[in-house]
């Protein structure tokens, strides 16, 4: 995973779970001395899931509420990031749509090797989207924090329903989004 997604935590963890010594803490208990994560380099996907873990243990909340409380935080932070990717009129739903169709292939067109998560976005109807998400990361709790966060970054609210999980045997995962306002 790209070190940017190391500082998206750090961030995270900063802001919303104790500050600096929290994250020092996390690296410490994952064996890493310096905080000198390079955004474009990419790290083993282990160390980036070993401190989730940690954090989770620590903070005593589920594995999947953290992944997907950080998806939440880590939204805004994606479309102000990368704002050369994110139309100004977009909203939510363009946003996971050009996720799926042109970003994450954007990110890593000079890197053949690496294995960005694959998002097939379908509008049902207007207010609707039907999301298959494929990825051997399975981290559906991430895609369904980011939806949640887009919705706040945005002023939208949605209900969120993952009808088929990698995690119970499926070769993707389902989530149908239903816009509300
Ligand atoms: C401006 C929009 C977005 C940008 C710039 C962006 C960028 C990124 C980047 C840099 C990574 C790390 C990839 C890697 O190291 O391989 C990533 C991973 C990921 N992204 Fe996005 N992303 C965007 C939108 C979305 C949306 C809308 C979703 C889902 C609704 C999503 C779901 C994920 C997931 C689940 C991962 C974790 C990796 C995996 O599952 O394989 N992203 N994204």
């Amino acid at each position: 995973m790209y070190g940017v997604i190391f500082h998206f935590l750090r961030n995270y963890v900063i802001d919303k779970h104790g500050g600096v010594d929290t994250w020092r803490a996390l690296l410490a208990a994952n064996g890493r001395k310096i905080d000198n994560y390079n955004p474009i380099t990419e790290y083993p996907d282990s160390e980036v899931i070993a401190l989730a873990k940690t954090a989770s243990e620590k903070l005593k909340v589920p594995f999947a509420a953290v992944l997907e409380d950080f998806g939440a935080y880590t939204a805004k932070q994606l479309v102000t990031f990368y704002h050369m990717y994110v139309k100004q009129e977009w909203k939510t739903f363009d946003v996971i749509e050009n996720a799926g169709t042109n970003i994450h292939k954007a990110l890593n067109q000079y890197n053949k090797t690496r294995k960005p998560p694959h998002i097939d976005a379908t509008r049902t109807a207007d207010d609707q989207l039907l999301i298959h998400y494929y990825s051997q990361r399975k981290l559906c709790p991430v895609v369904k924090g980011i939806i949640r966060g887009l919705g706040e970054h945005y002023g939208e609210s949605f209900i969120i329903k993952e009808t088929e999980c990698m995690h119970s045997g499926h070769p993707h995962c389902t989530i149908s989004v239903q816009k509300i306002k």
